[in-house]
């Protein structure tokens, strides 16, 4: 999978995309992240990339020609699948939207910035939009980073049989069971009889239970 993301702040990407599964999937050759300066696509000597909004009122607009000619540039060279606009108003990224994105080819993620971005862009050259949240934050390079580890960490290969991600919290709208490690008895804090007891139907049972109940009492949305 290719993901290529168009930022104001590439900066805000280097340690994010070289660090733990991100990393390892780009080192497998499952995944390759560019990420792209929307600066660079400026058509004025001074870069500008905004505007102020037609009919007054605050806030400076992402312009359509810098987008479009990025894009442009991009889409000569690769065919995209989905060309992701990051906003709060968008679709709610969930675990089965990232499991849809995954099993795609390549995705672009186009970061949201300032008070917004000229309506034609979404309106002609988006495909689809995210919302990482029901909050607002300064900018959609966060949210373009949530998508992106959501997304790669579900990308067949990336990662080991000990990391499945079929046992991820919400992957079958179930929360994960609690897990427990050495010592099996901190200070009187004890770790649950039956993982001990290398029992695997009873464990295998004991983890089913813990999940629905969790998932009772912390998401009963999810149960519907
Ligand atoms: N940009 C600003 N807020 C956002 C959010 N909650 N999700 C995605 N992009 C955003």
């Amino acid at each position: 999978m290719q993901i290529d993301i168009i930022t104001l702040f590439p900066a805000m990407f280097e340690g994010v995309f070289n660090e733990s599964i991100l990393k390892r999937a780009q080192t497998k050759g499952h995944l390759q992240v560019n990420i792209h300066n929307l600066r660079d696509y400026s058509l004025d000597k001074h870069k500008s990339v905004d505007d102020y909004a037609f009919g007054g009122g605050a806030g400076m607009v992402i312009q359509i020609e810098p987008v479009a000619n990025c894009l442009n540039a991009l889409k000569e060279k690769i065919n995209y699948d989905e060309i992701i606009y990051t906003a709060p108003d968008g679709e709610m990224l969930t675990q089965q939207l990232a499991n849809d994105l995954s099993l795609k080819g390549n995705l672009c993620i186009l970061c949201g910035h300032y008070k917004g971005i000229d309506e034609r862009i979404r309106e002609h050259l988006i495909t689809k939009e995210i919302s990482i949240g029901n909050y607002v934050l300064s900018g959609g390079e966060l949210a373009a980073m949530v998508i992106a580890d959501s997304v790669a960490r579900l990308i067949p290969g990336v990662l080991n049989d000990e990391q499945s991600a079929l046992s991820d919290s919400f992957q079958d709208n179930l929360i994960a069971p609690p897990v427990y490690s050495r010592p099996a008895d901190y200070n009187g804090w004890k770790v649950p009889e039956v993982l001990l007891s290398g029992h695997e139907a009873k464990i295998e049972q004991w983890r089913y239970e813990q999940s629905l109940e969790r998932t009772k009492q912390r998401r009963p949305d999810l149960l519907k």
